[in-house]
């Protein structure tokens, strides 16, 4: 994980970088660090703690001025998030300066080859390590920086994406990247490096994405320089145009960034399914599908890697393909399945989900996929990123970014994209009537509708969480479709609000959770008309009867397990396999306002990022 912002250009870099840490906080927020160049002296200063730490103290620290500079918002991987460990990080001279996002993983060895040489360490960073050794091969074969750079990268093994600068060398940033994300945005004879486009996006909108084992020297006046890092050959930079605009990434008037992603929804699910669904005419378009339909169609059954919430998107993705496209599907985390020797064919597809794209564990989980013949097919959010790029086709769900740490409208835009993608499948294979499908196509198009409808309960909603904000544990029980949601409004409550919240398919609740219940416990039960709800309302007398705390999310004009339930949380009707779009809504509401009420960080809760990039 970690966020780095690099500058290099006529400008000050300070605010570029500063507010370009603000806008990668997502990525960890355990330390931050910077370093600036002002055309005599090197200067740093860094931080336990966020961006909004380092603002304060930096100013007492460093003067501000310079037009070259680094930054770093880090998740720690090695060693304890203090002022020490935090990035930027020195060579022993001075001279060099590094900022790095990954994991070098025989860095231990080298440490102790370069302790032998006589090199000293004030940090327990694998990172300090790296620029130390790139010093020593910089010094001993007598080579630039760039060279040096790579000569040290063809030594480690792990991930990186790197900006290193040297004082000597002070027109230019060597960049690099393995397996951790780096982009370079163009300007005017200036240029910006960052681990995603956001921090430059009011100064360009070009942009390069440095492949995996690719380096580039950044230099002023001459421009960009791509090489392979094995072998030195030159790559032909490939500027991309982006499309994202500064609105997107800011709060627009909310709280927090998950309560206007969440209130995004409407507007997200529709921007998914635009130009891919087409009532009138009863079809479905998908280029990624329709150039791939013989391979898709002819697989022996599907295979959903995932991690996290994406995790879940697959889970209702196992019932939406089952019941309507009749096809095997298999979900898996990503994280073991690469692990545990699975059996791969050529006749298998594999989906790969991710909102960031960027994922360690599922990017392998593709890779190895992929080296035994299966077809991989991806969902992700984030144009361009690894998982796009490394897999054979893909649909993007079009949700704009996503900043809150807990994932929201990246799992009901998942869920649209894969219930478009089974729609489609079903149809081609005929185990969908044409009238079933057509009720498909119509309800889909009106679910943004629905969804609002379901933000309309926010106020209600906020009373419920004020009842049960001091819960020691909470359970989530659904059936079916909407089994994955009660993880993932469980998954969501753990994340924000750190209270410990277990999901579970609610007619399992007799095989354990059962014996949990008393009166302390409140029970969220997702049981909505439709699918399974006479027996639902049967788990809901079973928890009554222990006297648990039933707050039931239920369909429009429900009367049954508003009998029986403490509260009740109202969804519209749709259909069965549409419900999950519907259910999730009041869970998320409920999960942000219990989290605000108890004053935690929404957007970055403690130990955790976004975008996971370490396995
Ligand atoms: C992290 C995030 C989760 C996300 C998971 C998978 O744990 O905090 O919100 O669901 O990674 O991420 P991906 O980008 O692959 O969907």
């Amino acid at each position: 994980m970690c966020g780095i912002v690099g500058y290099i250009g006529k400008r000050e870099a300070y605010p570029i970088i500063l507010e370009g840490l603000k806008r990668l906080e997502y990525r960890g927020y355990d330390s931050a660090g910077i370093a600036l160049y002002d055309g005599e002296n090197l200067k740093l200063s860094k931080t336990k703690g966020k961006v909004a730490d380092l603002e304060n103290k930096i100013t007492k620290e460093i003067s501000l001025n310079g037009s070259v500079g680094i930054g770093h918002t880090r998740w720690a991987t090695h060693g304890v998030p203090n002022d020490v460990n935090s990035h930027p990080h020195y060579s022993n001279s001075g001279d060099l300066v590094i900022i790095h996002n990954g994991i070098i993983e025989n860095y231990a060895s080298i440490k102790e080859e370069l302790i032998k040489r006589g090199y000293s360490f004030s940090s327990d960073t694998d990172t300090e390590v790296l620029i130390n050794l790139i010093e020593d091969v910089k010094k001993n074969e007598k080579v630039k920086l760039g060279k040096a750079v790579q000569i040290a990268l063809n030594q480690v093994v792990g991930a990186y994406a790197i900006a290193v600068f040297d004082k000597n060398k002070p027109d230019e940033i060597v960049v690099a990247k393995l397996g951790s994300p780096l982009a370079i945005g163009v300007g005017d004879n200036e240029f910006f490096i960052a681990s995603d486009a956001t921090p430059f996006l009011e100064y360009t909108k070009k942009a390069i994405y440095l492949e995996d084992e690719e380096m580039a020297i950044v230099r002023l006046k001459k421009g960009i320089k791509i090489r392979k890092i094995k072998d030195d050959s030159l790559v032909a930079p490939y500027i991309q145009e982006l499309q994202l605009n500064l609105e997107q990434i800011v709060k627009g008037g909310y709280d927090h960034f998950m309560l206007k992603e969440i209130h995004e929804q409407p507007e997200a699910i529709k921007d998914t399914y635009r130009g891919r669904l087409n009532v009138k005419e009863g079809l479905i378009r998908m280029a990624g599908i329709d150039d791939n339909l013989e391979h898709i169609l002819n697989a022996n059954r599907i295979i959903v890697i995932a991690c996290g919430t994406s995790w879940h998107a697959g889970l209702v993705a196992e019932y939406i393909f089952e019941d309507l496209a009749r096809i095997p599907v298999e979900v898996e985390y990503a994280s073991e399945f690469r692990y545990r020797n699975p059996i791969i064919t050529e006749k298998d597809v594999v989906i790969a989900i991710s909102q960031s794209g960027e994922t360690a564990d599922t990017l392998a989980a593709i890779k190895l996929a992929k080296s035994k013949g299966a077809f991989v097919f991806g969902v992700c959010n984030v144009v361009g990123s690894s998982i796009a790029r490394e897999t054979h086709a893909g649909a993007y769900t079009h949700a704009g970014p996503e900043i809150g740490v807990a994932s929201t409208k990246a799992f009901t835009t998942q869920i649209t994209v894969l219930t478009l993608i089974a729609l489609k499948l079903a149809k081609e294979k005929g185990t969908i009537s044409k009238s079933d499908f057509q009720l498909h196509l119509q309800e889909l198009q009106l679910i943004p509708d629905k969804v609002k409808k379901a933000l309309l309960q926010d106020e209600h909603i906020k009373t419920v969480a004020k009842i049960y904000k001091d819960a020691k544990n909470c359970l989530y029980l659904g059936r079916g479709f909407n089994f994955p949601v009660a993880l993932e409004g469980a998954l969501k409550l753990k994340e924000i609000s750190y209270i410990h919240a277990e999901g579970y398919p609610a007619a399992e609740m007799k095989h354990g959770p059962i014996a949990l219940i008393d009166e302390q416990m409140p029970v969220f039960v997702i049981a909505t008309k439709r699918g399974h709800y006479e027996k639902v309302v049967s788990n809901v007398q079973e928890i009554k009867s222990r006297k648990g705390k039933i707050i039931g999310i239920v369909t429009e004009g429900d009367k049954d397990v508003k009998n029986l339930a403490d509260h009740v949380i109202e969804v519209p009707e749709t259909l069965e396999s549409l419900t999950p779009l519907l259910t999730t809504i009041p869970l998320q509401l409920l999960s942000y306002h219990i989290a605000v009420m108890l004053e935690k960080n929404v957007d970055q809760p403690r130990n955790l990022a976004k975008s996971v990039t370490v396995e």
